[in-house]
């Protein structure tokens, strides 16, 4: 495993790769960091070459300026500049959870020449309703003037099966916790701001599967359905006893399903 930290034009993202041959590039949803794959990465090392960052303003990655606001094109752009400080050539396998899906659509818009295929979990094509843009005001505010604890607690009852392992619940915990204040204001001013996507879904024609906890509270099973059924050729999986996380909550068989969509 070689973990980096990698200046781009402006900033500095960390990235952990670990095997060779294909890759694969994980982006981890809000507000949490690379640490959410390390179950895919045990998996998929053996036969890809897995890249995973920690978006800018979480994990390791170098932190964001007070008020600034992120727009899920500008991870996008971070992830094109990774890449090619990386020296990535080659086509990539575009794997995103929930914020990390939102980067994906924006990724796909942007910078479609560099994909292979596309794997969207537990996320949205929706933009936020006018309720929801005000809530990601709220969060902000209230992590800039009280930390991420509350944070913490608040998303903790929306993430999770009511089965999933209490070690899972504070590996997620802890990674919250450990977010930059900057980052996760500007990731939720910013996922504020993002576009509904909808209208691109049938434009894409790339293999992509869509994978979602059976449980999931953010991105509901019967909305990712939908978003499948919108994208010619798409696979569809659902995951037994698993909520919004879907990679570490039943990670067996989320890495089935995506064994199964690579092979
Ligand atoms: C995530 O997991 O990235 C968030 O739940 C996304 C969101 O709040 O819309």
């Amino acid at each position: 495993m070689t973990s980096q930290q990698i200046e781009l034009s402006s900033g500095t993202l960390h990235v952990e790769i670990q095997g060779s041959g294909s890759p694969i590039l994980f982006v981890h949803g809000f507000p949490l960091d690379g640490r959410m794959w390390d179950a895919q990465v045990e998996r998929f090392s053996q036969d890809f070459q897995t890249i995973v960052p920690d978006l800018r303003g979480f994990g390791k990655s170098g932190s964001v300026a007070p008020g600034e606001v992120l727009g899920m094109d500008r991870y996008a752009d971070d992830l094109n500049e990774l890449l090619d400080r990386l020296g990535v050539t080659e086509k990539i396998c575009f794997c995103g959870l929930s914020m990390g899906g939102y980067v994906t659509w924006q990724f796909w818009k942007k910078y479609r020449d560099r994909l292979n295929s596309l794997v969207l979990c537990d996320t949205r094509a929706v933009a936020d309703s006018d309720e929801a843009k005000e809530n990601r005001e709220k969060t902000a505010k209230m992590v800039e003037e009280r930390g991420n604890d509350p944070l913490a607690e608040a998303m903790s009852p929306k993430l999770f099966a009511p089965q999933t392992p209490s070690d899972v619940l504070s590996q997620v915990g802890e990674m919250i916790r450990e977010a930059s204040v900057g980052g996760v204001a500007a990731a939720s001013r910013g996922m504020a701001t993002r576009p509904d996507v909808s209208d691109w879904l049938g434009e894409i024609d790339l293999p992509c599967l869509l994978v979602v906890g059976e449980h999931d509270a953010i991105s509901s099973p019967a909305e990712m359905k939908e978003i499948a059924e919108s994208i010619s050729g798409s696979r569809f999986v659902e995951i037994p006893d698993a909520g919004h996380m879907s990679p570490m909550e039943n990670p067996k068989a989320f890495n089935a399903a995506l064994a199964d969509f690579l092979s």
